[in-house]
């Protein structure tokens, strides 16, 4: 798929076919992200790709936090039942990749592993789509980042950057609309 093209198709995917992904696909959509640029070339990124019980609890975890944020049952819109349902299984995925850096550090140095494994995040999202597989960048999850420190045995000197599910879209949202140019870009000297 032309660069472009995934750019555009790349869609949060919160539906998912329940089909295993080919662990070579994994490795191979990783390596990718891996050319990702990286300040100073220190290439800061580890990633965990989950399946089985540990995804699950993962998976539990999200949906409690998301529950907690929501009025009770019964009192809830269709929409935030969606949402929880989506939250509570990472919508059928069978599988999980976390994004982590080292903790340490002055603030720039932080900053600078943070962006470089953002890049390497986007790239995997974009490599993804161009496999036909579906993603969703997510923070969310972190608002209980204790209970998944305790589910991936994470140690406090990493830090978790972003966690996605991957696996078949079984759904084909549309596009959420974009802001347009005006006031978010300032052209200087043209
Ligand atoms: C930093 C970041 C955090 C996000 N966190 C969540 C999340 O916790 N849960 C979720 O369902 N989507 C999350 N998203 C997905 C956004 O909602 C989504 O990218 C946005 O609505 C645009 O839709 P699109 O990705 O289909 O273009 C996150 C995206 C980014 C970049």
């Amino acid at each position: 798929m032309e660069l472009y093209e995934a750019i555009r198709r790349r869609r949060s995917i919160r539906k998912y076919k329940p089909d295993m992904v080919p662990r070579e696909t994994i490795a191979r959509l990783l390596e990718e992200a891996m050319w990702a640029p990286s300040g100073l070339n220190w290439q800061p990124w580890e990633f965990m790709v989950i399946t089985g019980p540990k995804k699950d609890e993962l998976a539990a975890s999200y949906g409690r936090i998301t529950e907690f944020g929501f009025p009770p049952a019964g009192q809830r819109s269709p929409a935030q039942e969606n949402f929880i349902r989506w939250a509570k299984t990472l919508g059928g995925a069978p599988v999980a990749i976390v994004a982590l850096t080292p903790a340490y550090g002055d603030p720039s140095v932080r900053k600078m592993n943070l962006e470089s494994v953002s890049a390497a995040f986007a790239y995997l999202l974009l490599a993804a789509t161009a496999e036909g597989l579906g993603t969703c960048w997510m923070t969310g999850p972190l608002r209980n980042e204790k209970e998944i420190r305790r589910i991936l045995e994470i140690p406090d000197d990493k830090e978790i950057v972003a966690i996605t599910p991957i696996g078949y879209p079984d759904e084909e949202p549309a596009p959420p609309p974009r802001k347009d140019q005006q006031g978010k870009i300032q052209w200087i000297g043209f």
